[in-house]
């Protein structure tokens, strides 16, 4: 079976880990601070903190940026439910706004129809590693005096005129979960070039401690830190990476240029100047007769990894219809009735997409194979 997720783990990863589990610092602490600093060479950000995972850290940019209970931020419904439901955790409003059909991103004309007197922020998400329109985003934000927080959970090596995603906005947060094209097994990071965000961060991300250490607390903070040990992994990974996602590039290319012509076949589109990060290349069916659950039969008959991921979009999920029975906060916060929202062009990509392997393993004699059963099963 060719798999969509492999993690490369070598025994780079393992000397890492080693090498900390024999120092016996296993707590968070100088093998992190290395990551932090390689990662801000990697994205370009001034300032990076490492968290437990990349849901932590958009927990964090929301309290950081001071959104409370019943303000509105807008997001797209075509995404991982830690996107919206980061924005739920302190009460305030996720906002759905329609995708874009062809990027799968946020569309930034749905976005400005959805500001109102209550929104505070918006959160774009670059959904499989596909840079979003941050140019049009930034300017209604700056337009309106609203926030951006870049959900880049999915986006390492993503970039747009050469600047990574993340740096776009206020906050930009990414995930190494186990599948994520750099992966500490659980783990994540903020990015910010704000110096009092950063000073804000830290002291929430450590049980409201100044950055100082000690054990006076000036904030009802957290412990959203991770360890030595997971950075360890991650900081093996980062070497790696630039190969890493120069692999996945070259299989992502070989499907775009390999199927350009295939009828009612199509590939995300990736914006003007953006760099895509590919940590999962999706495909589409625009054929009515051929639906993306028997494309998926077909590929796993032969020998290749497939699955929908967003098929139900985040406000259809039955946690988000009943919020106003069961949430915490819905006894101060009047949520939306979620089962009257409708973005129909998430919902259609939702129903239409699959995902295509292209992970580092998989080699271009894979791809040739992936080549020919999907020009198979499309004719
Ligand atoms: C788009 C998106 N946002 C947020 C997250 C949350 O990251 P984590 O699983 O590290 O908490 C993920 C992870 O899967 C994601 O894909």
């Amino acid at each position: 079976m060719i798999k969509f997720i492999d993690p490369q783990i070598g025994q780079e990863e393992k000397d890492g880990v080693k090498e900390v589990l024999d120092s016996k610092y296993l707590a968070e602490g100088p093998v992190a601070r290395e990551f932090e600093k390689k990662f801000s060479e990697y994205t370009g950000a001034k300032h990076v903190i490492v968290t437990s995972n990349g849901t932590t850290a958009l927990h964090l940019a929301i309290r950081a940026l001071d959104i409370q209970p019943g303000d509105e931020v807008i997001t797209t419904p075509f995404t991982f439910i830690a996107s919206s439901n980061s924005i739920l955790f302190d009460g305030a409003i996720p906002i759905f706004a329609d995708i874009d059909p062809e990027t799968y991103n946020l569309n930034p004309a749905k976005v400005e129809e959805k500001i109102t007197k209550k929104t505070k922020a918006i959160m774009p998400v670059h959904i499989f590693g596909n840079p979003c329109d941050m140019k049009a985003l930034k300017d209604m934000a700056d337009d309106h005096d609203l926030k951006i927080i870049e959900d880049a959970c999915q986006a390492h090596g993503a970039s747009i005129d050469g600047k990574h995603v993340g740096n776009f906005g206020d906050i930009g947060c990414f995930s190494f979960y186990a599948t994520k094209n750099l992966t500490f097994g659980e783990g994540g990071a903020i990015v910010t070039q704000d110096e009092d965000l950063k000073d804000e961060i830290l002291c929430l991300r450590n049980h409201g401690r100044t950055p100082k250490g000690g054990y006076h607390h000036t904030r009802i903070g957290f412990n959203y830190r991770t360890t030595n040990i997971c950075s360890a992994i991650g900081l093996a990974q980062l070497e790696k990476l630039p190969t890493m996602q120069e692999a996945r590039t070259r299989n992502a290319s070989i499907l775009q240029k390999e199927l350009a012509d295939l009828e009612g076949f199509a590939m995300q589109k990736t914006p003007k100047g953006g760099k895509h990060g590919w940590h999962i290349a999706a495909g589409r069916t625009d054929k009515t007769d051929l639906t993306a659950t028997k494309i998926i039969e077909e590929l796993k008959a032969n020998d290749i990894g497939s699955r929908q991921i967003y098929n139900v979009p985040s406000y259809k999920q039955p946690a988000y219809l009943e919020l106003n029975d069961y949430y915490y906060w819905s006894k101060f916060v009047k949520f939306p009735d979620y089962s009257k929202v409708c973005c129909p062009i998430s919902e259609r990509v939702g129903k239409n997409h699959f995902e295509i392997p292209i992970q580092p393993g998989v080699t271009e004699e894979n791809m040739q194979h992936i080549v020919s059963v999907l020009r198979k099963i499309f004719s």
